[in-house]
């Protein structure tokens, strides 16, 4: 038997419903807590449960599936969200708003003509509402906020930290770490030419592994034109960098690109915003692109995260409401998905206390 993972609403009109059997529902795990080290040395608690139960089956998660498939509260917690994202960014000293005017009124918009592949076929979930934008990411306010909303959730997942700056070094920098860690154990010394970065909304991971690699070509790809042309007015008119960019509008499921390109796939913080059998694709053409050796990173939410599954009611109901596909996202196995594109060496850490990080490798 097979369960919906959504309640009948406009989810299941707007895609194919991923299915999973009820077998596999949350479960707690046997041992308490488990810790995790990250690269640095520095470990992250896991908390007592496979993934938080405010995800998947459970009865809460379904509870709040049906209260954001009401459309009147829908719209309320949509406007809810959005008020809590960018309070929430402000207090802990990221300029939201000074960042979007910045864009809005910058020549960003004539980046648009070079960047956009008119002839693109959206899927159908990435036209959903989505982050409290109607037009999900294909508007030029999301473009204009989307680092501001970066910088927030990098803050978020480090509270303590005594500054942005420091926030941003332990989760960018762990990330960093684990992909270098990865490659030099099982690529045989394949050196680090060219390195694709799937889902760069506006070219800030991409400027990261840029920096990590300065002798890499990188390859920057979103499926928001919008977000694009932020990147290459971002690359424009920073500081120069030694490495080369390319930002290419397309779907990451199928890229078009050549074969065995690839020395580093990247794919950061994107899958909790794809159905199921969206990541399930981006996995099988991340092992096509990349050359024998090759490595795969994903970093996103991680369901063991104790962070995660300790979150206040109003904070998940909020997120769920702007996040439409976090409940296929969290039931997914997601190092059987890796594994099942041909993947081997497949290692998951905690490298903050909210995200994991994924590396792999394609075999020789
Ligand atoms: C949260 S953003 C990624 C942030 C960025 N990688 C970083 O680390 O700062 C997720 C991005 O994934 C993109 N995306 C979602 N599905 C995609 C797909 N199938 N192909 C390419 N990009 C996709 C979205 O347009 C969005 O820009």
């Amino acid at each position: 038997m097979a369960l919906c993972v959504f309640p009948p609403s406009k989810h299941c009109t707007n895609h194919h419903c991923y299915r999973l059997p009820v077998t596999q529902q949350i479960r707690r795990k046997s041992s308490v807590t488990v810790r995790m080290t990250a690269s640095s040395g520095v470990s992250y608690e896991e908390g007592e449960l496979d993934r938080p139960n405010w995800t998947g089956q459970t009865p809460l998660s379904r509870l709040v599936a049906s209260l954001i498939a009401f459309k009147p509260l829908y719209s309320l917690l949509k406007l809810g969200a959005r008020q809590v994202f960018i309070s929430t960014a402000e207090k802990m000293n990221v300029p939201w708003r000074e960042m979007t005017k910045e864009i809005l009124e910058s020549e960003v918009y004539k980046e648009m003509e070079g960047i956009e592949n008119k002839s693109i076929v959206y899927p159908d979930y990435y036209l959903s509402p989505f982050h409290a934008y109607d037009e999900g990411n294909l508007s030029w306010l999301a473009a204009a906020e989307a680092e501001a909303a970066t910088m927030s959730m990098v803050k978020r997942a480090i509270p303590d930290a005594s500054s942005l700056e420091e926030a941003i070094d332990i989760v960018r920098g762990n990330w960093l770490n684990a992909i270098e860690q990865h490659h030099q154990q099982y690529s045989r010394n394949l050196k680090i030419r060219d390195i694709l970065d799937i889902g760069c909304s506006v070219g800030v991971s991409t400027r990261f592994l840029a920096d990590k690699f300065p002798s890499a070509k990188l390859t920057g790809l979103d499926l928001s034109p919008y977000f694009l042309a932020v990147a290459k007015y971002k690359e424009k008119t920073s500081p120069q960098r030694s490495n080369t960019f390319q930002w290419m509008h397309a779907n990451g499921e199928c890229t078009g690109l050549e074969s065995q390109s690839f020395d580093i796939v990247s794919i950061c913080y994107v899958l909790h915003e794809c159905p199921a059998r969206a990541t399930i694709n981006l996995a099988k053409e991340s092992f096509r692109l990349l050359r024998p050796g090759g490595t795969l990173v994903i970093t996103d939410n991680s369901p063991k995260s104790k962070k995660l599954q300790q979150l206040s009611p109003v904070l998940f109901t909020l997120m769920k409401s702007t996040e439409p596909f976090l409940d296929e996202y969290y039931l997914l196995d997601l190092e059987q998905t890796v594994k099942d594109a041909g993947f081997v060496n497949v290692q998951t850490i905690l490298t903050d206390p909210r995200h994991r990080t994924l590396t792999a490798t394609v075999p020789y």
